[in-house]
């Protein structure tokens, strides 16, 4: 790889020992993958933040990191941690688990990240422009990032994320070249799309299409689709497809560069019915634990919530996941206490997944496909998949 002076000097060690780590971890990826050159990056999001996924090695390297003098070049953000960083107590999160949390979150400070832990950056104010070259790790931020804004992200690990923070740079292949980015199936999509749900079935179904070739999908069909329904498609196409990046004709801004590719496939109703399906399997009855916010809510989402909620109760456990800075606005407007008095949490900074909850409940009620993936897989939940209203509908609903 030609590395600038600058680069070379970073390599070297002469900007202090964590730099060096960030810069060869960057060049043993660049030679991998047999880029020709570093490039600069505007914007970094780190994942790999919850000390359940991290545990102590992880722990250990993000010390050793700050340790060394590593210092952010630019503007870097989190993906969620594994509890609240203000209210972790009412989460019931143990104490020693809380304690090597706040270690992570420190590790990261001290290097200059901003500890805003969120799934949704671009929604607090790391909202990177059309044509930047970034580094973002979470998946369905970068699909987000790529697809709807037209910003360039390879899906980074959290190392070579933070990597790229230290030093600004990310080695320069896949989808920061434009030839990377053109689609290669059109799947024309005949299936009615209203909910959320709707939306990450979609991405369902769509995802275990492409998962074997990560082909990028131009998709026809779709005439408009919310933030919030974006949000939703790009978790699910991400986790089940492993995609990065989609076009929709005038809905995302890339679409216009190309043509539908020749090769093709249909999504029916049948198909958006079969994935909606294949995301639950356990009953209203057995349904103890109650999650909006994968990804993170936007502010009328939380809104939506609190006027579902008000005056009333809650009747099992309900978690309000977003960013802290979307809390703080619901805070000041009144959600948050409509939400906290009806027995409901607001949990910022975390969600459902990445807490260390495995073992506490049975069934999780949730309007994300992403996040049934995972409290199946990774903490052995039941799962209920329904439209957002109806996940606050069930919260509220007597237990039999
Ligand atoms: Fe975000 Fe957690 Fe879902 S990180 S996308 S809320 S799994």
């Amino acid at each position: 790889m030609d590395l600038t002076t600058d680069e070379q000097a970073m390599l070297d060690g002469a900007h202090g020992r964590a730099t060096q780590k960030a810069m060869q971890i960057l060049v043993a990826l660049g030679t991998i993958y047999r880029a020709p050159r570093l490039i600069p990056v505007t914007s970094v999001q780190i994942a790999g933040v919850s000390y359940d996924n991290l545990g102590e090695a992880g722990l250990q390297f993000l010390a050793e990191m700050a340790d060394g003098g590593g210092q952010v070049r630019v503007k870097a953000t989190l993906n969620p941690a594994g509890m609240d960083i203000e209210n972790w107590p009412a989460l019931g999160i143990p104490p020693d688990f809380a304690e090597k949390q706040m270690l992570v979150i420190d590790a990261f400070a001290r290097m200059g990240v901003e500890t805003t832990c969120t799934c949704t950056p671009y929604l607090i104010g790391n909202l990177p422009a059309y044509g930047d070259h970034i580094a973002w790790s979470e998946s369905s931020a970068v699909c987000y990032a790529n697809a709807v804004l037209g910003a360039r992200s390879n899906r980074e690990g959290g190392p070579s994320a933070l990597a790229a923070a230290l030093t600004g740079r990310t080695p320069e292949y896949g989808l920061h070249l434009e030839e990377n980015r053109c689609p290669g199936l059109t799947v024309n999509v005949t299936a009615r799309l209203q909910e959320n749900t709707d939306f990450g079935a979609l991405g369902k179904a769509i995802g275990e299409k492409i998962q074997a070739t990560k082909i990028i999908p131009y998709i026809t069909g779709i005439d408009s689709a919310s933030l919030e329904q974006l949000k939703s498609f790009c978790a699910s196409l991400a986790t089940y497809g492993g995609a990065a990046l989609f076009h929709i004709p005038r809905l995302t801004p890339e679409a216009s560069l190309y043509q539908p590719p020749a090769e093709s496939l249909t999504i029916t109703q049948a198909n958006l019915d079969d994935a909606n399906r294949s995301l639950s399997d356990a009953t209203e009855a057995e349904v103890d634990f109650v999650s909006l916010g994968c990804p993170h809510l936007t502010l009328a989402e939380i809104a939506r919530i609190a006027a579902l909620l008000d005056g009333k109760q809650v009747t099992r456990e309900f978690w309000v996941t977003t960013a802290r800075p979307i809390k703080q606005i619901a805070d000041r407007l009144g959600y948050t206490q409509i939400i906290t008095a009806a027995g409901a949490k607001i949990a910022a900074d975390t969600c459902c997944v990445v807490a260390p909850i495995a073992g506490r409940f049975t069934a999780l009620a949730a309007d994300s496909a992403k996040a049934c993936y995972y409290a199946s897989g990774k903490n052995n939940f039941k799962t209920l998949f329904l439209p957002f209203e109806d996940v606050v509908r069930l919260a509220i609903q007597e237990r039999d």
